[in-house]
């Protein structure tokens, strides 16, 4: 059976409507003296787009299933995937809950009403704060009792959506991915992600494992050190394994060198990138996730990382709505 024979048998509701375009950053190519071309996950349809909807084509449709008539999860004050959950729940009818955290420990008042948090109000989330997102699954479920007994029954999406569920979005991503290389008759030899929570990463390498033998891809880690990067997406990458009934044999490949001083908080090579990809290709990264892959990218072509021969795709995953929560801009 193939990979699309095996996804198809999971349920998905259908949150987008169209293949998200892979283009060519002609400026930044230029600018880097190497080919680097862009998928537009950034452009997902609904509210504002970002990589979490193809998760949540998953998850929703699990929630529905079972019954749910709400949907919790827990994230960032300025999380994607929280604002990304909370319009999915609008447009299905469900009520949304979110714990959310203040990783930065800022006051600063567009981090804590704007960008991500400001829509938020608008789909009408029901959020709790939190002073520390310290144990998610936890957290999560303790939040959801609460809901039960007042009678609600609630759905918990894992942070950042990744559980192996929520990563077949992003082995579905990949197989998107290959047949556009295919029409396109494109030639990579990197493919970039943001690293997070790791589902994008892990479903991205499942897929590559199994129809893009030859193209190596790099996760750049936003929160953590290498190893520990590895692990967590190395698990995930197994239960994907379990849930699809195939055998994945792939080294995880994990740069750490971006994300300092910490998740959540740019440094200056993320905010470069942010900038050169605004001023030479219109293209807005986010400086959280995107803006700190695309430091890695940049920087890599730089000092020579990347070693193989062959354009780079680089993979959006959203976020510029936190560029307005973000005051150092
Ligand atoms: C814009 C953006 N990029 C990348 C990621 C990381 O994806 P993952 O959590 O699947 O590693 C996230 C997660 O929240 C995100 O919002």
């Amino acid at each position: 059976m193939s990979l699309r024979e095996r996804l198809d048998k999971f349920q998905k509701i259908a949150l987008l409507s169209y293949k998200t375009p892979i283009e060519k950053l002609d400026g930044v190519s230029k600018y880097l003296g190497r080919e680097v071309y862009i998928k537009r996950d950034d452009l997902t349809p609904v509210a504002f787009g970002g990589n979490k909807l193809r998760k949540l084509e998953f998850l929703a449709a699990d929630a529905l299933r079972q019954g749910a008539d709400s949907l919790v999860t827990l994230g960032a004050i300025q999380s994607n995937h929280v604002r990304q959950s909370a319009a999915v729940a609008a447009k299905l009818s469900l009520d949304f809950y979110a714990l959310l955290e203040n990783p930065i420990n800022t006051k600063n008042k567009n981090y804590l009403t704007n960008g991500n948090r400001l829509l938020l109000n608008l789909f009408n989330a029901h959020v709790e704060e939190t002073a520390q997102i310290t144990d998610p699954q936890a957290q999560a479920q303790e939040f959801a009792d609460r809901l039960i007994k007042k009678g609600k029954k609630p759905y918990i999406i894992p942070i950042g959506g990744s559980n192996a569920l929520g990563a077949l979005g992003y082995v579905q991503a990949l197989l998107e991915i290959a047949e556009q290389i295919k029409n396109a008759n494109l030639n990579f030899a990197y493919i970039l992600t943001a690293s997070g929570s790791g589902g994008t990463h892990a479903g991205l390498a499942a897929g590559a494992a199994h129809v893009l033998k030859n193209i190596e891809l790099i996760g750049i880690s936003v929160s953590r050190k290498a190893a520990e990067q590895r692990a967590k997406v190395a698990l995930l990458l197994k239960e994907i394994d379990n849930l699809l009934g195939i055998k994945t044999n792939v080294d995880i490949n994990v740069w750490d060198e971006y994300f300092l001083p910490r998740y959540g908080e740019p440094n200056k090579k993320c905010l470069e990138a942010v900038k050169l990809f605004a001023e030479l290709d219109g293209v807005l990264l986010d400086p959280v996730y995107t803006g700190k892959a695309a430091a890695g990218l940049i920087d890599g072509v730089k000092i020579g990382r990347f070693e193989k021969k062959g354009a780079i795709l680089f993979v959006h995953t959203g976020g510029a709505p936190a560029l307005f929560a973000y005051h150092k801009l």
